[in-house]
């Protein structure tokens, strides 16, 4: 099947990211969104960055944004813009609901070969698609932030996915440019998270109540940041958080809340962020201030109320999860998924060596903070999981 004709719902951060490298390809894109003024904002960020592009000369030789943005149209009237579309790409905000309706006007006025995929970074994919109707056509193809630079697209399968979707779609997405080669593992079991995202979701188990620790305590974000990075990090847990949005991750904890444990549910910190619209980046204020672009954040003095090892920790408990629960066949696939996602080495291979030590460190912390969510499971306690690779 050739696709020629994409079409991007949701104007936002992640969207416009799609439309831009879609674009890029060559690819004839319809951009959805259901205000005018959210098209504007997003079309506006989108000739900001390629006009950055051309005057670097990276668009290519005789490549300018204007010829790029004549193959952009845009529209609010989502059943006429789906009308011959190859390839929908769903980005609007986390929302079970929302993205349901989404897919069922989709499948109801596209063509019958047309592709349906979600953005969604956590929620099933199974659930979303069964909504239209015709699950076959209907795949998770999960990019990561910013789209034109991480390689990371992970392509998942939901219960009526068909074999030939997903050879489309990872033939699409490893098509589309980016910085390097693009990376796209298929994802076989729909569980929430899907890898990469489920690997540092219980980071936020900890997080939480570290939060609120800090808030206790009156230490700085800034310290608490401190206490998160690694020398191979390019940003911290608070910094990506900011990065990500933190209506995006409120809402994707409140997801795993129902379907992981009752341990994500965000704490009164983190809840506050939220409610007080310091969403991140997207508003130039989160954790930190971004109104003069990426804040310069001091990293020398800790606040001493989590530690890195202690997430990494955390992060293989999850990745041993992983593989008990046959989302991935080895963890070799978990450290180059972390890579391509975020830029930084996964755990799993500093696993190998430390079971021992983080099982006993995580009986200590499920000790002092109550979570039992990150109690070691069995394929990390047994070392299992080395064998696995
Ligand atoms: N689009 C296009 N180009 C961009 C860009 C964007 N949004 N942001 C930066 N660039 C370009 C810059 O113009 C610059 O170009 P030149 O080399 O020509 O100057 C280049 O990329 C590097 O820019 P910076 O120096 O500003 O970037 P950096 O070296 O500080 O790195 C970063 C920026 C890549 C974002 C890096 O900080 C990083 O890797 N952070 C981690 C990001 C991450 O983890 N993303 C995943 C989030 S989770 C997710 O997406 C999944 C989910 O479901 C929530
Ligand atoms: P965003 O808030 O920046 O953009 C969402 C856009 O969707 C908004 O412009 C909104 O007006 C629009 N929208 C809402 N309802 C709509 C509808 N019914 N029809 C058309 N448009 C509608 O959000 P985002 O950060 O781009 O996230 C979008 C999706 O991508 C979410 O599912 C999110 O979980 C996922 N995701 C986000 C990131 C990230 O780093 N932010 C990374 C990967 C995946």
């Amino acid at each position: 099947m050739e696709i020629k004709n994409i079409v991007v719902i949701g104007a936002g951060l992640m969207g416009m990211g799609v439309v831009q490298v879609s674009l890029q390809k060559g690819y004839k894109v319809t951009v959805v969104d259901i205000k005018d003024e959210f098209i504007d904002r997003g079309v506006s960020g989108l000739k900001k960055g390629l006009d950055r592009l051309e005057q670097k000369g990276r668009l290519g030789e005789g490549v300018t944004t204007a010829s790029i943005l004549e193959k952009m149209s845009t529209t609010t009237d989502l059943a006429a813009a789906v009308k011959d579309a190859d390839l929908i790409l769903e980005a609007v905000i986390e929302n079970m609901k929302i993205k349901q309706d989404v897919f069922k006007t989709c499948a109801d006025n596209a063509p019958d070969h047309c592709i349906i995929a979600t953005n969604t970074s956590s929620m099933s994919v199974t659930e979303i698609a069964n909504a239209s109707g015709k699950a076959d056509k209907c795949v998770g193809i999960h990019f990561f932030n910013p789209v034109p630079l991480m390689r990371l697209v992970e392509i998942i399968k939901g219960d009526g996915t068909s074999d030939e979707t997903m050879d489309i779609a990872v033939a699409w997405a490893e098509g589309l440019p980016c910085r390097g080669k693009r990376y796209c593992p298929r994802v076989l079991k729909d569980r929430p998270g899907f890898i990469a995202n489920r690997m540092i979701a219980p980071g936020f188990v900890l997080m939480n109540w570290a939060f609120d620790e800090a808030v206790a305590k009156g230490v700085t974000w800034e310290e608490l940041e401190a206490d998160t990075v690694k020398e191979t990090s390019p940003m911290g847990f608070l910094e990506l958080g900011d990065y990500v949005g933190h209506d995006t991750y409120y809402h994707i904890n409140n997801y795993y809340a129902k379907t992981l444990s009752p341990d994500f549910t965000p704490g009164k910190a983190y809840t506050e962020m939220y409610e007080t619209k310091k969403l991140g980046r997207k508003v130039g204020q989160g954790f930190f201030d971004w109104t003069q672009g990426r804040p310069k954040i001091d990293r020398s003095k800790k606040a001493g109320i989590v530690t890195a090892e202690q997430l990494d920790a955390i992060e293989a408990n999850e990745g041993c999860r992983l593989l008990e629960e046959g989302v991935v066949k080895n963890w070799q696939v978990i450290d180059d998924t972390m890579m391509a996602g975020f830029n930084r080495p996964g755990v799993m291979e500093l696993a190998t060596q430390n079971y021992e030590k983080w099982s006993t460190l995580l009986a200590e912390l499920v000790a002092k903070i109550g979570k039992d969510y990150i109690k070691p499971c069995e394929f990390l306690k047994s070392g299992k999981f080395v064998g696995m690779k």
